[in-house]
């Protein structure tokens, strides 16, 4: 039986059913899923109580393992699966961590705007977020489009923007937050990378800005400059028109392209509970 694609927000959410992420996917759902990203690149799935082993192998559907900000970590793992992020506010142990636990620096630092790991060459293509204990409330997460967001630029904008060229960093989120105790040698394991602010999406052809809290500077030109057009892109991009806010039941996985999204979560109460995990998928090579 054929999925079924419900839209949720205009062409940037849609909830996905009839399907069973706990087993191994055939071609034909693989490329039914692959043809609705490319025209919603935000898709819901509900009832996933997915083990660890089970997220990771959905995600490698998809392509390579995105190993993310954890290249930079010098941490104990709480999870035995390495391809699994693990963005609980507990630690080791299990225990709740406290408000100032530097690890809540980039627990935080989710809930500002960005693409996932477009700080690293490759970046990620997919991510696939498990929600597995939610807070009753707060914590929802935000969904923004970006090829909409390109789109409606003043044509002066588009063209100014057109070939623009952006350093993007992972501390530089970090630094925001009053920084993430992250060592030098972390710190070097992941350099600033050059992005273009704006590339068009291969399977759609869809031209889509690629900006975010990581992007620190533009290339010829100066910094205070840069920041401001960023700032200003970034709330252009962000207006309501382009969001989708996804408010979390236990076990729903969120998927999503990074290449033509920005997301962000939103506050919750730190001394609650708060467990999701996430696998990413690198962008492939064309
Ligand atoms: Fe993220």
């Amino acid at each position: 039986m054929a999925i079924t694609i419900n839209p949720l927000h205009a062409e940037l959410a849609a909830e996905i059913g009839n399907i069973d992420l706990h087993q191994p996917l055939n071609s034909e759902i693989l490329a039914a899923l692959q043809t609705a990203l490319a025209r919603y690149p935000v898709l819901v799935f509900h009832e996933q109580n997915l083990s660890d082993d089970q997220h990771a192998a959905f995600a490698r559907s998809f392509g390579l393992i995105d190993a993310g900000l954890v290249l930079a970590a010098n941490r104990k793992r709480r999870l035995k699966n390495t391809d699994v992020i693990d963005l609980a506010n507990i630690d080791i142990d299990g225990n709740i961590i406290d408000a100032a636990n530097a690890r809540n620096v980039s627990l935080l630092a989710n809930q500002l705007w960005h693409s996932d790991s477009s700080f690293k060459d490759p970046p990620a293509q997919y991510s696939i977020l498990c929600g597995i204990d939610l807070p009753d409330e707060g914590g929802d997460t935000e969904f923004a489009d970006q090829r909409a967001a390109h789109d409606a630029l003043p044509e002066a904008m588009q063209a100014r923007i057109a070939g623009m060229v952006a350093e993007n960093w992972a501390f530089h989120s970090r630094n925001m937050l009053g920084g993430g105790n992250f060592s030098p040698e972390g710190m070097a394991k992941l350099p600033p990378v050059d992005w273009p602010i704006v590339h068009t999406i291969p399977e759609s052809g869809h031209k889509s800005l690629f900006i975010g809290v990581h992007t620190r500077e533009i290339r010829g030109m100066a910094t205070a400059e840069a920041r401001m057009l960023l700032l200003d892109l970034l709330e252009h991009a962000t207006q309501r028109q382009f969001v989708y806010r996804h408010c979390w039941q236990n076990h729903d996985i969120v998927m999503w392209d990074n290449r033509c999204t920005l997301h962000r979560g939103r506050p919750y109460d730190l001394t609650k509970l708060r467990q999701l995990r996430r696998c990413s998928t690198e962008v492939q090579a064309a």
